[in-house]
């Protein structure tokens, strides 16, 4: 099985950005180490306080945080990073190039009942024209220059691209190594899996609560075939399902509360996230545009996602175009 570095160069990955990658994963290892040793590690439970999203902080998320920083400032190769437990950008080499964001571990809810969580990365490079802080990452998905996730599940996984499709590898715990294990996954374009959070369904737009409806009505309805529901309250493992076998995953936007109708964050969780979508063969939507074609104007914004099997994604927005309503984020 071949390891990552030769996979990595063999698609004439730049050097430096390798570096950078592999960096990532050295400090992957090391939040896969404390997960496995769970109570043990003393790391469980939350802090006393809260990010940037009013979001209650686990030990872990902040420990995976300052690992991944660190070591990613050390290289002396990334300009800046941003991360989901970060307020502000943190800048590091003002000569070097590449930018990070990230969400250090993402469904960090599932940490305390030990269910599978990840971290999910994006590699962007210094924009041309002149920036500083914030303003160096608000460029779109199609600017990525490499994405992807490392899933903390019984096996340790890093499912990445560099825009040459998508590929899996193991990580060996015995010899520390992530080894090639799926060269090029595909997304089937149909399917009878969804995952979405049921409990805000009065919450949606009328279009979702109609698309959800046809698929609850199965064979009686007009869809005509029965669909299976799957949620793990954590993006990583809900993606990797779809990416594994098919479906389609959605957090929409919702009436819920007019401060905050969406809640995926787009810079380290929806634009990864759609790079993998569509190299895998998939769609990304946000229900009215296409996620890697969004502007960003902030680090932490949040986004509606729609994303998935091309066709049930197809036939999802659909129903947007058909059913026309008032936007939340426009009231
Ligand atoms: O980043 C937020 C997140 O944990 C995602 O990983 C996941 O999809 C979602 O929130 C779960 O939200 P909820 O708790 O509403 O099911």
């Amino acid at each position: 099985m071949q390891r990552l570095i030769p996979v990595l160069n063999s698609d004439h990955v730049p050097l430096h950005l390798i570096s950078v990658i592999n960096t990532l994963l050295t400090a992957a290892k090391e939040i896969s180490h404390r997960l496995h040793q769970g109570s043990l590690a003393g790391t469980l439970g939350s802090t006393l306080d809260a990010n940037i999203q009013g979001e209650v902080q686990k030990k872990l998320d902040v420990v995976s945080n300052q690992l991944i920083k660190n070591m990613l400032l050390e290289t002396g190769l990334v300009h800046a990073v941003a991360s989901e437990e970060e307020d502000d950008v943190v800048m590091g080499n003002p000569d070097a190039k590449y930018l990070v964001a990230y969400d250090p571990l993402d469904g960090s809810s599932n940490i305390d009942i030990n269910g599978a969580v990840g971290t999910i990365f994006t590699i962007l490079e210094k924009p041309d024209h002149p920036a500083e802080g914030t303003e160096l990452f608000l460029q779109t998905g199609d600017e990525q220059l490499a994405a992807g996730y490392i899933l903390y599940g019984p096996s340790t996984l890093l499912v990445m691209t560099t825009g040459r499709g998508v590929r899996v590898f193991t990580l060996d715990h015995t010899v520390g190594e992530f080894l090639l294990t799926v060269d090029k996954i595909t997304i089937p374009q149909d399917t009878q899996e969804f995952g979405i959070n049921m409990s805000n369904q009065r919450f949606w737009l009328p279009p979702m609560q109609q698309y959800i409806a046809d698929l609850l009505a199965g064979s009686t309805g007009p869809r005509k075939k029965d669909f299976n529901m799957r949620w793990n309250a954590a993006m990583v493992s809900d993606v990797h399902r779809i990416l594994t076998r098919s479906g389609i995953f959605s957090y929409p936007m919702d009436y819920k509360d007019p401060k905050k109708p969406c809640k995926l964050r787009l810079l380290y969780e929806a634009m990864p996230m759609s790079f993998l979508m569509e190299q895998a063969g998939g769609r990304s939507s946000t229900g009215y545009e296409r996620i890697m074609s969004i502007q960003p104007t902030h680090i932490h914004q949040r986004v509606s996602v729609i994303m998935g099997s091309r066709n049930e994604v197809d036939t999802c927005l659909g129903y947007f175009k058909q059913h026309p309503c008032t936007r939340p984020d426009s009231i």
